[in-house]
């Protein structure tokens, strides 16, 4: 993995509508190798739930909102629903600072409105996946409240507290601070206490183990009401060193992974923790868990998932969407853009680490990342549709559990904002006043933002070309992207050739070829080819040939022996075939079964 500014917040880091989870039988659990599972043939599909729809015109997305487009989720074909933080939090980072886990923030909603997004969701076939957020909380939860009040207080522990009579504690980075430091100092108690994010998300400390009882319990609570499984946030940084050794902020930039690794994340104890709370919790039902697997690479990876071990189902990593960002730097593109021929080596490097056991995961963009359309494929109007579908095409043309981001399936791309009044993101706010205090260059921030910046994938859901976009009644918390006029639901619907339809069409291409599309061995093909990215997927005596132009100019491919049988899809028609040579339209991508036996 490239190395990147340390210190910035990088993590480049069944239903019926009755089913309350029921304990596994025995038979049901055998480890995964070989095994079939519907996490593995599922389509996640990732809803930001502040942007997807507004049931109360306050500008703000809700779970009424949500509950009311149910049916557009299910028309998507798609299995899960991932669904960003919802519980009680004072939003300093949109949702990832709780402030109560038992409860549902007031701009979203009741208990009683996610009860019934739960049941319709049943109803309807979609299981719900949470996000567990669990290496902090926020400073308003009452565990911390208590934690600050006093050193004697039983909650004291919860947290991880550095006397300030020892002096400084050695620093660690805190990634939404403008000052950059992980530490703060409270008075009341004259010490220091750590926060990976922002001050307002203290960490817990996962070596009590009476914290680690109040998580398992509380997650045991979801489960009982119903919900499939939970996303993991930056799950390695809950075991850390906690003895705080020095290490400078040279030394971590140095040695980015190795120091991150060493004393700030997957620490000694984080397996021990994760199999206890396999044991404690997941065990118990029928669900899905996935890694945020910050920091963890192709060595590690599989300790998280090899289901010889339980501890969780899969893990993303963080390898492919760090690629073309210039290293040591914020968020800046390399001007000469990323190279397919890296893009593809990623991709391929990492099925190969699932190949034989275990399962891998396969994502372009999330809430954290921008709009796959911008970064990965061509946002210009002529390229939208091709390179739009053609990602499409590669995420549901892999091995591993694809993770969709919401809006991708209109092709909805970054907003690009010029000016930093118009950020929501706590990440690009600080990183703007950091910048700024030490007399950096704010234009190339800003330029580099346009790109990079997590508020380019958190613009309102675009559901129609009117005003809001259909999003909202009011003014919305982020601005709607100008291209609701051609990027809506409401057009693409009618549109027989749209990006929306075209995903529907490769989702259900999956499904209908599961054996193939998700289980079949995959296999990279002319790896040098700087336009295009060419694999095989095989099972049962089969194969299917996948081709993706990832150019604006096309690309050429040489069919060798092959012989090119039924089309599955075709994002351009023809495909043009001249003797052994393929010659692909920009970003065109197809998939088409290969004749068993050569000539
Ligand atoms: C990872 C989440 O995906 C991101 O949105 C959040 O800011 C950090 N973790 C902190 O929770």
């Amino acid at each position: 993995m490239k190395k990147q500014a340390p210190f910035l917040y990088i993590l480049i880091l069944l239903s019926t509508l009755s089913c309350n989870n029921s304990p596994k039988q025995a038979a049901d659990m055998p480890n995964n190798d070989g095994q079939k599972k519907w996490w593995k043939e599922a389509v996640v599909y990732q809803i930001y739930p502040r942007s997807f729809k507004d049931s109360d015109g306050d500008g703000v997305g809700d779970l009424k909102g949500l509950t009311g487009k149910l049916d557009y989720v299910k028309s998507l074909g798609v299995d899960i629903v991932w669904l960003n933080p919802i519980y009680g939090s004072p939003n300093a980072d949109n949702g990832y600072d709780i402030s109560n886990y038992d409860d549902i923030m007031k701009e979203f909603g009741t208990m009683a409105d996610f009860d019934v997004m739960l049941g319709e969701m049943h109803k309807r076939g979609l299981k719900l996946v949470m996000d567990l957020v669990v290496n902090h909380c926020s400073d308003e939860h009452e565990w911390f409240k208590q934690s600050r009040s006093s050193r004697t207080n039983p909650y004291r522990n919860y947290f991880h507290w550095w006397p300030a009579e020892k002096g400084k504690p050695a620093f660690r980075p805190g990634s939404f601070e403008v000052d950059g430091s992980g530490w703060r100092f409270d008075s009341l108690t004259n010490s220091y206490y750590l926060h990976y994010f922002s001050y307002k998300q203290p960490d817990l400390n996962w070596e009590n183990p009476k914290l680690r009882q109040e998580i398992y319990a509380m997650m045991n609570r979801w489960f009982k009401k119903g919900v499939d499984g939970f996303r993991m946030d930056v799950i390695p940084f809950i075991s850390k060193d906690t003895t705080f050794p020095v290490i400078t902020e040279a030394e971590l930039k140095e040695k980015y992974n190795g120091a991150w690794d060493q004393y700030m994340a997957s620490g000694p104890t984080l397996h021990n923790h994760l199999q206890e709370m396999n044991k404690e919790v997941l065990s118990k039902y029928d669900v899905m868990t996935l890694a945020e697997g910050a920091g963890t690479t192709k060595a590690t990876a599989m300790n998280l998932v090899d289901p010889d071990r339980k501890e969780l189902d899969m893990s993303y990593h963080f390898e492919g969407v760090s690629l073309g960002y210039l290293p040591g730097e914020f968020k800046q593109m390399d001007p000469a853009g990323y190279k397919l021929t890296e893009f593809k080596k990623i991709y391929s490097d990492w099925d190969s680490v699932f190949a034989d056991k275990g399962w891998g995961t396969v994502y372009l963009g999330n809430h954290d990342q921008p709009r796959m359309l911008t970064r990965w494929g061509n946002d210009a109007p002529e390229f939208r549709e091709a390179s739009s579908t053609m990602l499409t095409t590669f995420l549901l043309s892999m091995r591993g559990t694809p993770f969709y981001y919401f809006g991708d399936e209109l092709g909805m791309s970054n907003i690009k904002f010029d000016k930093i009044d118009d950020y929501r993101d706590i990440e690009s706010i600080s990183m703007y006043e950091q910048i700024k205090n030490k007399g950096g260059d704010l234009q190339r921030f800003l330029n580099g933002q346009k790109i990079g910046a997590r508020d380019n994938s958190r613009t309102p859901f675009q559901w129609d070309a009117s005003a809001n976009a259909g999003f909202t009644t009011s003014t919305p918390w982020l601005k709607i992207n100008d291209n609701k006029k051609e990027i809506n639901v409401e057009a693409e619907e009618k549109n027989p050739n749209s990006t929306l339809h075209y995903f529907r069409k490769m989702v259900k291409l999956r499904k209908d070829n599961k054996d193939m599309l998700v289980y079949g061995r995959y296999t990279l093909l002319d790896k040098n080819n700087p336009d295009v990215y060419a694999y095989t997927r095989e099972a049962n005596g089969e194969k299917v040939l996948v081709l993706l132009s990832f150019s604006k100019n096309g690309g050429a491919f040489n069919l060798d022996k092959m012989q090119l049988g039924e089309e599955w899809i075709n994002n351009q028609q023809p495909l043009k075939v001249n003797g052994n040579t393929i010659s692909l339209q920009p970003y065109q991508a197809c998939i088409i079964k290969l004749k068993t036996s050569a000539p």
